[in-house]
């Protein structure tokens, strides 16, 4: 039996006695900055970024330790205390019995409420969670019913210890930093002001304040717990506090202080009757505040202080939440359905989120890596295009002039940082990505122009690809100069040009792109100096013809026959190379990055764009050539695939055998950007099948196990096999490979690749998360790192994309769908909502014959009850100019029948 039932079309889904499984939550989030996570017993925490968090910092294993809740306690006359939380000792101590208490989460987008009905007596409480988007702050609404025929007495108490400081605090003076608390109680509330932000680097004078208040019919609450002792008394718990259990535990006023100790938000409120039918609503809010003075809290507190005003604030979230994730499926089932609608929140979630601060994600400090935010770009692209265009205009300010990059980008536009952790390190991947993002954002919108856009370049003290320092940098200026003295700027396809031409030739003894200090794959990290990565030099041959073909484009679309770029470029590009051999490779590469080193001369030179586009292809031919020649491992006749390194000792990784070795990556990449033919596709595939394949967990895994702790290779090795990228279902490798193998024609194995990790996801005994697509799947079934992953976008790219077939070619619109006959509903229907052009339409699929692929074809297309001519039978086109004027409704209806 699935325990996750969907509740409507927006996502919302319900599942009953969620407490029963380990390690569930829940995201919440609003755009000022808090962003919580929240388990069935509201556990999890809460926080603005690494170093303000309102509530303890947890990691996975704290989901089941801690007891400190966001708790809400009923005093009932003549009875035990009862915990709506279901975080009491007495709750715990029924687990697994006949007297467990019912309960049921329902979670939606965003927003997460509990309901648990009181073992004997007719009491239902439903605990809703959310926060307001433009707030700091997370609203608890408690309501009571009581659902008996008997009057009931009930004074309730919200229990919330506040942390009130950095995650650093969890294992670095968290002693210490209690004394730095400050703590008050107001009319409403508790408050906590920390003296100081500690950081044995430089204490810092804190302003931030954290704050617990609450209300039950526009009353404020009796009295208050300001501190952990206060509340739990000497030897008591968090599920079994002194406060709630022992009558001399007694509350203080308003207007007390404390000073230097651990800070409680519990409040007491006024005993209230409650008739048979009748509730009553509790409001608790708890949050941060910059500035903390009555005022501030008075405005806050007043702007949450009825349950109307929650009701309204709750509709305008879900509404605000539902608009931007503007994308709808429609597929076989409502399963389908709302786990599309999660997958395409998800990339929300990494904005918001980050790749940090959800239980599994208990590294970094906020922000994203280079890599994932172009990614994450590629769905926002499909969602809120109007935003992208700026987006790559800022992140291309992180590029360096030797083709490397600023690896963290900051919180405000053109803010990076050259490494988190202060080592040099380059991802050799790291330039694939933002060409991918601007090809999808060119021919979404149109927008060519967009590559004479001209931006700096990112400058600080590593040069030479990170192998050197520049000694000459004086320090501070973050912008490359001319020699001059003045800031340069190129285009944005110059940035381009840099990144994949430097690319091209930073190669190791087999003529491959040098690993360097990691691939996509980042735990790969210990082969810097010999290994290398074939995976990603088929992606790089991949993209250099992309670039190439972008260029025709421009040039058509422009009727213009050059391009200027820096002069010192033109090194990066002989007239006559002899023959391309690691070392007249490097020499080329040393040569550029010794001209280019400190500054540059700051003169374009105009380039003929035949002639570059030429040189591309020749590039991308030689490297697709030798991976073909040099890299591919036959089984047998039947199986096949490509080795995809070389280790630090430049052995290759792979082999067939009695022992086979085969890694995902470098087949998904050799798929995708063309070097492998149709027939080594289909013998990878077989191959997949037979080393890779395991439907329950997901289906294809990163690697094989290899059995052995692989130190000239990365850290992966040491991770257990099948966790993480040692050998796990990783889904966004997966999903790549759906997509590749889409792209390629072979749209019945992506579409077993993508959906099987669906039903993996969607298979709740198993996977035990809430609907999405988590990073990966463990050996048992398991989704982990849930939420945060940049499988997410890819999934959904390739379902608007590729399944769909619903995609720009320079701005024009494209349907070529390959669904499969299992992804329409029982009337042969399947749909599509999105925004193109500025257009929202709904893109209906009809299939009344239930045909599969290969077997239908466009027989008809109707836009708004008009029919449009068609030209190619499996290509539809609709140009852009069109479209917007035969769209001018509220939702435009494209009608396919196939
Ligand atoms: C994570 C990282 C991503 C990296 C991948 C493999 O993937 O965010 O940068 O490439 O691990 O090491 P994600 O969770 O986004 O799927």
């Amino acid at each position: 039996m699935n325990g996750i039932r969907f509740l409507d079309n927006q996502g919302s889904f319900a599942l009953d006695n969620p407490e029963n499984y380990s390690y569930l939550y829940f995201p919440l989030a609003g755009e000022s900055g808090l962003k919580s996570a929240i388990t069935p017993n509201l556990g999890g925490d809460s926080k603005l970024d690494q170093t303000s968090f309102l509530l303890e910092p947890v990691s996975a294993e704290n989901l089941h330790n801690n007891r400190s809740t966001r708790n809400f306690w009923c005093l009932i006359d003549g009875e035990e205390p009862w915990s709506c939380s279901g975080a009491s000792a007495g709750a715990e101590a029924d687990r697994f019995t006949e007297r467990q208490e019912a309960s049921r989460v329902t979670g939606g987008i965003l927003f997460h409420k509990v309901e648990r009905i009181h073992p004997q007596d007719s009491l239902r409480a439903e605990m809703l969670s959310f926060i307001p988007k433009d707030l700091k702050t997370e609203v608890l609404m408690v309501t009571i019913h009581n659902e008996g025929q008997k009057e009931k007495n009930i004074t309730g108490i919200a229990a919330i210890p506040i942390y009130g400081r950095s995650a650093d605090n969890i294992r670095d003076h968290r002693n210490v930093t209690s004394m730095l608390h400050r703590i008050r109680t107001t009319k409403e509330g508790v408050v906590v002001t920390p003296t100081m932000s500690f950081d044995e680097r430089g204490h810092q004078v804190n302003h931030r304040s954290y704050f617990v208040m609450g209300t039950v019919q526009g009353e404020a609450p009796e009295g208050f717990y300001p501190t952990v002792e206060e509340f739990l008394g000497e030897g008591g718990s968090f599920i079994h506090p002194a406060a709630v259990y022992r009558e001399t535990q007694k509350a203080v006023k308003s207007g007390e202080v404390r000073e230097g100790q651990e800070a409680m938000g519990a409040l007491r409120f006024a005993k209230k009757t409650l008739r048979p039918g009748e509730h009553i609503r509790f409001i608790v809010l708890l949050g941060i505040l910059d500035s903390c003075t009555d005022e501030d809290l008075k405005q806050q507190y007043e702007s949450l202080n009825t349950e109307e005003k929650v009701a309204d604030c709750l509709a305008e979230t879900k509404a605000y939440w539902q608009k931007l994730a503007n994308v709808n499926f429609h597929v076989q089932d409502d399963a389908m359905d709302g786990f599309l609608k999660w997958v395409c929140f998800q990339p929300f979630l990494r904005r918001l989120f980050g790749c940090s601060f959800l239980p599994y994600h208990d590294y970094g400090r906020g922000g994203r890596g280079w890599r994932d935010l172009w990614q994450d770009c590629l769905s926002l692209l499909l969602m809120e295009p109007e935003t992208v265009r700026n987006m790559i205009l800022n992140n291309a300010e992180g590029m360096r002039i030797d083709g490397t990059n600023a690896t963290i980008i900051g919180a405000g536009a053109g803010e990076f940082i050259a490494d988190r952790n202060g080592i040099t390190r380059v991802w050799m991947d790291h330039a694939l990505w933002p060409l991918k993002t601007i090809l999808l954002y060119i021919h979404q919108s149109g927008d060519v122009n967009i590559l004479l856009e001209r931006m700096p370049y990112f400058k600080d003290g590593q040069v030479l690809r990170g192998t050197a320092l520049d000694e000459e940098w004086d320090g501070v200026g973050l912008r490359l100069k001319t020699r001059a003295g003045e800031q340069y700027e190129g285009t944005l396809l110059e940035h381009l040009l840099v990144e994949h031409l430097t690319a091209f030739y930073e190669v190791g003894t087999h003529n491959m792109l040098q690993l360097r200090g990691a691939d996509w794959n980042d735990a790969l990290d210990m082969a810097s100096e010999r290994g290398e990565s074939v995976a990603f030099t088929a992606a790089y041959a991949g993209n250099l013809s992309d670039l190439a073909g972008m260029l025709r484009d421009f040039a058509k679309k422009h009727s213009v026959d050059t391009v200027e770029v820096l002069e010192e470029l033109v090194t990066l590009l002989p007239d006559k190379m002899q023959e391309w051999t690691p070392a007249s490779r490097r020499e080329v590469l040393r040569a550029y990055g010794e001209k280019v080193k400190h500054t540059v001369q700051g003169q374009t030179i105009s380039i003929r764009i035949a002639d570059l586009a030429g040189e591309l292809d020749r590039m991308s031919a030689f490297l697709k050539e030798s991976i073909r020649q040099q890299e591919w491992i036959a089984e047998d006749t039947e199986k096949g695939w490509f080795n995809s390194y070389y280790d630090n000792h430049g052995n290759p990784v792979e082999r067939a055998g009695e022992d086979p070795r085969m890694m995902l990556t470098g087949q998904v990449f050799a798929i995708m950007s063309g070097t492998a033919e149709p027939e080594q596709i289909r013998r990878i595939v077989r191959a997949a099948d037979a080393h890779l394949y395991q439907k329950e967990i997901g289906g294809y895994r990163l690697n094989t196990n290899f059995h052995e702790l692989k130190l000239d290779m990365g850290r992966m090795f040491g991770f257990a096999y099948g966790q993480k990228e040692n050998g796990a279902v990783f889904s966004h490798m997966t999903v790549m490979f759906a997509y590749a193998l889409y792209q390629r024609g072979f749209v019945q194995e992506g579409y077993k690749a993508l959906q099987t990790l669906a039903d993996a996801a969607l298979n709740f005994e198993k996977s035990r998360i809430y609907p999405g697509i988590p990073e990966y799947f463990a050996p048992d079934g398991r989704g982990m790192y849930h939420y945060l992953t940049g499988a997410a976008s890819w999934y959904e790219l390739t379902m608007v994309t590729q399944v769909f077939g619903v995609r720009g070619e320079l701005g024009d619109l494209v349907v070529e769908p390959k669904l499969v006959k299992e992804q329409f509903d029982v009337d042969g229907n399947a749909s599509l909502q999105l925004r193109f052009a500025g257009k929202p339409l709904e893109i209906l699929f009809r299939n009344p014959g239930h045909l599969d692929y290969g077997a239908y074809h466009v027989g008809a297309v109707i836009l708004n009850e008009a029919g449009m001519e068609i030209k190619d039978r499996n290509h539809f086109v609709l140009k852009r100019e069109q479209l917007e004027k035969l769209c001018e409704k509220k939702t435009n209806r494209l009608e396919i029948w196939l």
